[in-house]
């Protein structure tokens, strides 16, 4: 049965939380000062990632207002319904289970759903999974001239793309010597021509991953890879020029990641070579499915494991630890407060940590895909704004392009911290740590954001009257900073969960589906619908509308 959402904006806790906003005059300077024990009462512990709230606009009045808003909406029946296999997926008729992928093996009781038993389920995928993973990795996998693999190419797009190559760049110094794994996901034929261009077709393994193998992206990028392999193998007299030694060559050099097992076949894959998974994964929440085949190849099953442990990890903390210390719980009622409360329209997320670079990216199509939504989950309109803009990019480069605009902008932008106490490549310049020298900045920047400057301190470094006001640092401007040990497998599951439950915890507060995505529909319909005019169909292109119709006729008068 379907809960009917609750609408936050009538419950008791929005209604202080207004009143609350109207008088609190954000002071974090004031705040420190008043209470020494701030940085402790608002730092929280979730696995191994220490994530201090102090910077943030908050009072402990607004934190329990916060927390009163999450018992409003039964905040905790969701978390408890999604853990359990309820159909919370409500547009898709689906459970919400990627919670389940991770697991571990022989965990009690266990988890039944409608009479199935999906953990013995995601078990048998998984031994799968590293199975072919270790014959790759050992060598025992060949091509079809009998050489090992050594470049394996993940062809999927959107969730069966950004996590693996997320995860593949963020664990590079786990990744085995000797095998490289690169990514086609864009259908501009850029893409997988220059990806390719330099491979040996011999000692190259793709991996076709897409949910539904619908995707036009996937199975266009999948068909101009084969072609590619059989023109080169066939170029280098590897294979013959017929059909029994094509398929031979597929069999060898293509294995398939989907829900839809009957077109992977349809496709060309065996059946054998082609791993599975559920319509109760969501894309964006597949990484740690049968799509992370790619990365399992790379860092290995015991990486894989410790990556899954990490994910597990930071569910059971959502799942048992009280709304007051639970820590995404209270960093999606904070970016409900700055979104609602702030009007804030983008949330930034600083990884000080270059292997993260893709994270931010991840986190676009996880969080917006999941909560850019107008009507609830009831099919009624939302009743306050929904989900924000998340961006990013790695610091220190992003401290010499956007951070002017997020320290002295009329904007308010809410950003996440994220960085790790032991670097990859300790590296040092004479006699500076350059690790420690990144993280000075990392510590310098929230501090800025937080404290500001004022104009009688940029008064006392002897600055002229009338520059002043350009380089006094307003401060309050929230942050959250996560750190931990270090960028292992294990600690990169435990930020993806970490924000996996954010999200949701969001999208409940406003009464959305998280995790469909009908959104993204629309244009694929109507790129179906245009292909004909784009090849010179003059009956398709005449029932353009006429902005649309003029750039077909531009396109086709300049082309080539
Ligand atoms: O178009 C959006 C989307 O459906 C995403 O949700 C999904 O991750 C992506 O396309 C790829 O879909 P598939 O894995 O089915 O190819």
């Amino acid at each position: 049965m379907t809960t009917a959402p609750i609408d936050p904006t009538s419950t008791d806790a929005w209604a202080a939380l207004a009143e609350h906003k109207a008088s609190l005059g954000p002071d974090l300077r004031g705040w420190f000062a008043q209470d020494p024990d701030r940085a402790e009462r608002l730092t929280r512990t979730v696995a191994d990632l220490h994530v201090d709230l102090s910077k943030n606009l908050v009072t402990a009045e607004t934190l329990a207002l916060l927390v009163r808003l999450a018992e409003e909406v039964h905040l905790a029946d969701r978390v408890d319904a999604m853990f359990r296999g309820d159909r919370i997926n409500v547009t898709e008729g689906r459970a919400v289970l990627h919670t389940a992928l991770r697991r571990p093996a022989g965990a009690t009781p266990p988890l039944v759903v409608d009479g199935q038993d999906v953990d013995a389920d995601v078990q048998a995928e998984l031994e799968k999974v590293f199975a072919f993973a270790d014959r790759v990795r050992s060598g025992e996998w060949t091509g079809v001239t009998g050489e090992r693999i050594r470049s394996v190419v993940n062809i999927g797009i959107g969730g069966s793309d950004l996590g693996p190559v997320m995860a593949y760049e963020a664990l590079q110094p786990y990744v085995q010597d000797g095998i490289e794994v690169r990514f086609v996901s864009n259908i501009d034929p850029t893409d997988v021509a220059e990806t390719v261009a330099d491979l040996d077709p011999t000692t190259t393994l793709f991996i076709v991953a897409s949910k539904t193998f619908g995707t036009l992206e996937t199975l266009t990028n999948a068909r101009l890879a084969r072609t590619w392999l059989w023109e080169r193998l066939a170029a280098a007299g590897a294979i013959g020029d017929d059909d029994d030694a094509r398929a031979a060559a597929v069999a060898k050099h293509f294995v398939a990641v989907s829900t839809a097992l009957d077109k992977v076949a349809a496709f060309g894959i065996d059946p054998a070579n082609a791993f599975g998974f559920w319509d109760w994964v969501g894309g964006r929440y597949s990484l740690d499915s049968a799509i992370g085949t790619s990365l399992a190849i790379a860092i290995g099953p015991d990486g894989f494991r410790d990556l899954l442990a990490g994910f597990h990890a930071v569910d059971e903390h959502l799942r048992t630890t009280p709304l007051e210390q639970n820590v995404p719980v209270l960093m999606g009622l904070l970016n409900v407060w700055y979104v609602n409360f702030f009007d804030a329209h983008t949330h930034a997320v600083l990884p000080y940590a270059q292997h993260l670079h893709r994270f931010p990216a991840y986190l676009q199509q996880l969080t917006m895909e999941s909560n850019g939504k107008s009507v609830r989950w009831d099919g009624t309109p939302v009743t306050t704004q929904t989900g924000e803009v998340f961006w990013g990019e790695p610091g220190t480069n992003g401290q010499h392009a956007f951070y002017q605009l997020i320290h002295q902008g009329t904007r308010l932008v809410p950003a996440d911290f994220i960085a790790v106490a032991n670097p990859a490549h300790p590296l040092r310049d004479g006699d500076t740590d350059v690790h420690g020298l990144f993280l000075a900045n990392f510590f310098a920047q929230t501090k800025a954001l937080a404290f500001g400057k004022t104009a009688d301190e940029v008064r006392a470094e002897g600055t002229a009257e009338e520059i002043v006001p350009a380089r006094v640092f307003a401060g309050n401007r929230p942050t959250t900073s996560i750190m931990a040990p270090a960028l292992t497998p294990s600690v990169l599951g435990q930020l993806i969960a970490l924000y996996e439950h954010i999200t949701f915890v969001q999208g409940v507060v406003w009464g959305i589906d998280s995790f469909d995505q009908w959104g993204v529909e629309l244009g694929k319909v109507l790129a179906n619908q245009i292909a004909p005019a784009v090849e010179g169909d003059t009956d398709a292109l005449a029932q353009q509308d006429p902005s649309t119709r003029a750039l077909i006729e531009y396109y086709l008068r300049t082309r080539g």
